[in-house]
């Protein structure tokens, strides 16, 4: 695995300096979710354009802000804007959340995305818990990043999405009464929205959901030994599946009317774990 270490050496340091208590969990927070920040005690805050070699955040509802929190008592990294490949980054830059999350001594990470909803039983304004990834348009990048694990080694078969992890998700939906749907995530590169077509395809494999990142943070996470789960708001019907046209305003728009329902279930998961 090529080293970061001394890439992001800075940010790092810096970071353990600004928190200097160890956090719970991390949590990413997908496009139109970032709100969640204001919903918990703020400790402690950094814009990621102060910190040395961070990748700027170019997106609509992607702040760029880390953020310490506190909630009941337990201790939250939030990444407030999340750096997405096709926004011209490397994968290195892409997962520098999750080996920030892992160098500060984190052992979970919740990432949370904006996706278009392709199964019938999903519709807008779902949550959706991952079941399982599918990143195959990206296989060979991250591979160059983590390089092919030997046959011998763990890492081989990863804990990903992290059963226990997703326990904890699933259980937290059933205390809080909120439905929480299940299915595939399926990764496409963007930055433009899916066709028809497509999406079809995407179907016929088995995807249910689409969206343009976590599956290679998610990878990585677990590679790393990180115990990674994933909830999706499901923001729109993908592609072809109702024929309205695709834009970002309507997937910033459904995340925020599900904002309620999201945090509490976050919240939840934050005094589960
Ligand atoms: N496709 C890809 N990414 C997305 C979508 C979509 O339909 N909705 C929100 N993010």
């Amino acid at each position: 695995m090529i080293n970061l270490n001394f890439k992001y050496k800075e940010i790092i340091n810096k970071l353990t300096e600004l928190f200097p208590e160890k956090p719970d969990i991390a949590i990413i927070l997908g496009s139109g979710l970032g709100d969640f920040a204001g919903s918990i005690r703020v400790k402690n805050a950094i814009s990621t354009s102060s910190l040395p070699g961070y990748p700027a955040s170019t997106i609509k509802g992607h702040e760029g802000k880390i953020i310490h929190g506190e909630y009941e008592g337990r201790k939250i990294l939030m990444f407030q804007g999340r750096i997405h490949f096709y926004e011209g980054y490397l994968l290195s830059q892409c997962i520098l959340p999750v080996f920030i999350t892992s160098k500060m001594g984190i052992e979970k990470i919740l990432f949370t995305n904006a996706a278009g909803g392709i199964s019938e039983n999903l519709m807008p304004g779902d949550l959706m818990l991952t079941t399982s990834f599918n990143g195959i348009s990206i296989k060979k990048e991250l591979t160059d990043l983590i390089g092919l694990p030997d046959t011998n080694e763990k890492n081989n078969f990863l804990d990903f999405p992290s059963a226990s992890f997703n326990d904890i998700i699933i259980k937290a939906a059933v205390t809080e009464h909120i439905e929480l749907k299940n299915g595939v995530y399926w990764y496409t590169k963007g930055p433009s929205y899916e066709t028809p077509a497509e999406i079809r395809m995407i179907k016929k494999f088995g995807g249910d959901a689409v969206g343009m990142s976590t599956v290679h943070e998610a990878i990585f996470a677990a590679f790393i030994g990180l115990k990674a789960a994933s909830i999706s708001c499901v923001t729109n019907y993908a592609a072809g599946i109702s024929n309205k046209k695709l834009n970002h305003a309507e997937v910033t728009e459904t995340a925020n009317l599900v904002k309620d329902k999201f945090e509490r279930l976050v919240k939840r998961v934050i005094t589960s774990i």
